[in-house]
């Protein structure tokens, strides 16, 4: 596994099938395509109509979403910066265990933090991590505002709100850059389905060059 740490007396074992026994079993190639961006940028949207496309296409994955996960593994945890961290350091173990197992994953967490995404490249590894940027403009995230958030948060009921009175470190250099402000859900689907093709993904473990 990468990303591997000791931890005092706790010694990692190693069973008897490795991951790219399982990347062989399921024929794919075990990634994480990690989505960042203000609330209403289109990231749940985007990440589960990614998972109806990749499992059309035949390949095994699951989309981890914020606002679920927030539900159980993470339902200890607030919005202050260390919570935030916290909630997208126990993802990136998720994703990479995940990973591991075989299967494409799709994260959607704001992960506001430019230090806690370089973390979760480095515990899922570099070559198996795909940084997208949902790019909507914090107005058009607030006018459209799914969920009202936006107007409570304004109005002083919602502290620490990304956007609002918490910050979001813009990403500087993304693997790939979308417009959800501006483009289709499905076009952004073809772009992300266009990345992972570039990078050989999608294509069988014995076929990579
Ligand atoms: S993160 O910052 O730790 O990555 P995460 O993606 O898990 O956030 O959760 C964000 C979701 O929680 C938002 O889509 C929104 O529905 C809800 N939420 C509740 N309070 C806040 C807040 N203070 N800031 C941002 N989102 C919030």
């Amino acid at each position: 596994m990468s990303g591997i740490r000791t931890t005092g007396p706790v010694q990692w074992q190693n069973g008897k099938v490795a991951r790219s026994d399982r990347e062989r079993l399921l024929g794919q190639h075990a990634v994480t395509v990690w989505l960042t961006g203000l609330s209403g940028s289109g990231k749940t949207t985007l990440a589960f109509e990614l998972e109806r496309r990749l499992v059309q296409a035949g390949r095994a994955c699951y989309v981890l979403d914020g606002d679920n996960v927030r539900h159980g593994l993470t339902a200890d945890l607030g919005f202050s910066p260390a919570d935030r961290s916290e909630n997208i350091r126990r993802v990136a173990e998720v994703a990479n265990l995940m990973n591991d197992a075989g299967l494409i994953v799709i994260t959607a967490f704001i992960s506001p933090s430019v230090t806690d995404r370089a973390r979760a490249r480095a515990v899922i590894g570099n070559d198996r991590f795909l940084e997208v940027f949902l790019a909507a403009d914090l107005a058009v995230c607030e006018a459209r505002d799914p969920k009202g958030l936006y107007a409570r948060a304004r109005a002083g009921q919602i502290p620490e709100f990304t956007g609002v009175s918490a910050p979001y470190d813009v990403p500087e250099f993304p693997d790939l850059l979308l417009s959800t402000g501006r483009d289709s859900v499905d076009h952004c689907v073809d772009e992300v389905m266009r990345l992972m093709t570039d990078r050989l993904w999608l294509s069988g473990p014995s076929d990579r060059r």
